[in-house]
């Protein structure tokens, strides 16, 4: 069977986005082959969502800010569970990574001697998130785009990758269509680099766009990797309410990093009383505090005031949020209200210039007049891929993953602004050694044809069947189970449910039946996508249900406290015997010359 496309390159980086984008540059920089695959439009990624900043401790603002600090809050943010090497990376090698971005082109905001200049993101002690007003992402993504284009990588857009071959343990190629005209390709390779973004469609309310359906995970999963830690889902706190066809769109923590307050209907502040005990001492404890640190951050100068209680965690704040609209003091629309109105309106404009014209064009709402209403969206996976911190190679060997695919960085919550900052620090790793790796394989690794066949088949059953399900009904009916059991908050009946709805829907995968043949058909395109979302939502879950305590994003109404014991262990899922199976592995201990920065 010839009817596909060969296209060969020493390395194959599957998606575009920042990981995927500095990944290619580095790999094509170490002079091999490099081929970067997207999935869609060169530039579109989610990557831009990253709105706020990406955080790097220059300490250009806060002159007390240092690597040492950088790392300790990303564990602490990350309930400790994270991989503490790779925390220990990013927290060095991002300022280095943010410098080369200036220098290849990025126009970041200025301080008033003409530093890089940071604002404050949540769960971070000192200013650290170098920023492009509420643009950082998009910034990001046009620098590297600008760079790798001209360093000559070939990119294939429009692409989607259905499979990865191995030849015996070793990785050898991927194969996939051209979503436009549903041409088959099939990418040899001595070395593939995963970066394919995060899990978000299997959410009803979610910043991610259709692109993000967990490709990556499942690629990797199906390929013999572990992933780990996939029960850390974070749920963004604040995403836009209404109107209903814009619900779940990013409204940026860079509103509340430039002072941004959150109210409920009855005119509350209500996170000060959200705080966990643990942190409280961090924050502000009164509104006329939060004014002075306000104060200094409009005036760009120090003081000794602690910084306001919207910028606890992510994970604490999102709680927060759903429990007012919960317990009935919610917004109009089901979210609360997020407040600058009360600063210059042009300055807001100029900080926030994209939330400006977002609220405006969709909402109708001016938010230099009055409040913005905002609620939780699901946005971005902390578990992923297993991978050695330093070479972010897999358990397949030439098998890579950086970024959001990627697990064990963020443990069990993400610090906002350090998705952008890992995408550069593992992109680069993983570029260079998927080149370093090609180079020095010896020979090339084989697929095997009977295997490209199969995929096939498999790919066209919706195709060829008489009769099936429709499969956006299914999209519907997993976005419900993940929203309904697999949520915010979390118990154990509810999670078996879901896990056993989630079985059911798993077995309606092998009748679906889709019109139209191969060429422009989105439909026949979701097929693939809903596969690739069950197992991450399975993953998802079985992880959840393992996990008996509450840390980070995972919130267990039926086991409210940390667990010690579970701070030592990541949950791995993978696929033995054709089953999806789960342990619970030991995670790294850290050195103790890294454990004494916590003292
Ligand atoms: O809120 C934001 O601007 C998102 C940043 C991030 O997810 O890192």
């Amino acid at each position: 069977m010839d009817n596909y496309k060969v296209i060969e390159h020493d390395v194959i980086v599957i998606g575009a986005g920042g990981a995927g984008l500095r990944a290619a540059i580095e790999a094509s920089a170490q002079g091999v082959s490099t081929g970067l695959v997207c999935k869609s439009l060169l530039g579109k990624a989610h990557t831009v969502m990253a709105e706020g900043g990406i955080a790097a401790a220059l300490a250009n603002v806060d002159s007390e800010d240092g690597w040492q600090t950088h790392f300790c809050d990303t564990m602490k943010g990350g309930k400790m569970l994270n991989n503490y090497r790779m925390a220990e990376l990013h927290a060095k090698e991002a300022p280095m990574r943010v410098k080369e971005l200036e220098k290849w082109g990025a126009v970041f905001d200025r301080t008033k001697d003409g530093k890089i200049l940071q604002r404050a993101f949540g769960g971070h002690k000192y200013k650290r998130l170098c920023h492009v007003g509420d643009r950082t992402g998009l910034e990001l993504i046009r620098t590297l785009q600008d760079k790798g284009v001209h360093q000559g990588i070939n990119v294939y857009m429009e692409c989607t990758i259905t499979k990865l071959f191995k030849d015996g343990d070793t990785i050898s190629g991927a194969f996939g269509y051209y979503r436009n005209s549903g041409e088959y390709v099939l990418f040899k390779a001595k070395a593939i680099v995963l970066a394919t973004g995060g899990v978000g469609k299997s959410f009803s309310v979610t910043s991610n766009s259709w692109e993000y359906t967990g490709d990556g995970h499942a690629l990797a999963y199906e390929a013999g990797c572990d992933l780990i830690d996939m029960e850390f889902l974070q749920f963004h706190p604040t995403g836009m309410v209404w109107p209903p066809g814009v619900k779940g769109i990013l409204v940026t923590e860079g509103v509340r990093g430039e002072g941004g307050i959150l109210r409920n209907n009855k005119n509350e502040r209500f996170m000060f009383k959200y705080l966990p005990e643990s942190t409280r001492h961090e924050f502000a404890e009164t509104e006329a505090e939060a004014s002075q640190w306000l104060e200094a951050t409009l005036n760009l100068t120090k003081s000794t005031a602690r910084r306001p209680p919207e910028l606890s965690t992510r994970d604490n704040v999102a709680r927060a949020i759903y429990t007012e609209v919960k317990e009935g003091r919610g917004s109009p629309h089901g979210g609360v209200f997020l407040d600058i109105s009360y600063q210059d309106s042009n300055r807001i404009k100029q900080k926030l210039p994209s939330m400006y014209h977002q609220f405006k064009e969709l909402a109708d709402v001016d938010i230099t007049a009055g409040p913005m209403e905002v609620g939780p969206t699901a946005h971005y996976i902390m578990g992923g891929v297993r991978v050695d911190a330093d070479t972010a190679q897999s358990k397949v060997k030439g098998l890579f993953a950086c970024g959001e695919v990627s697990g064990g960085m963020h443990g069990a919550n993400r610090l906002g602004g350090n998705s952008l900052s890992d995408l550069i620090v593992f992109g680069a790793r993983a570029g260079l050694h998927a080149a370093n790796y090609a180079k020095e394989l010896k020979g090339k690794p084989s697929i095997n044809g009977k295997e490209i066949e199969a995929e096939i088949t498999d790919l066209e059953r919706p195709l060829n069947a008489q009769s099936g399900q429709n499969p956006y009904d299914l999209h519907k009916e997993l976005n419900h189970i993940m929203s309904t059991y697999v949520g915010i908050f979390r118990e154990e009946n509810d999670l078996v449910t879901g896990l056993d709805k989630l079985v059911e829907l798993n077995k309606k995968l092998d009748n679906l039946k889709v019109v139209n043949n191969r060429t422009y058909n989105p439909g026949w395109h979701m097929c693939r996508d809903l596969k690739n979302m069950l197992i991450c939502s399975m993953a998802i879950t079985k992880s959840a249900l393992s996990r008996k305590e509450s840390r980070g994003a995972h919130s267990r109404l039926d086991y409210t406290e940390t667990d010690k014991e579970l701070s030592k262990v990541n949950s791995a899922v993978f696929k033995q015997d054709g089953e999806m199976k789960l342990e619970h592995t030991p995670t790294l201990s850290m050195p103790e010359e890294l454990a004494k920065l916590f003292n």
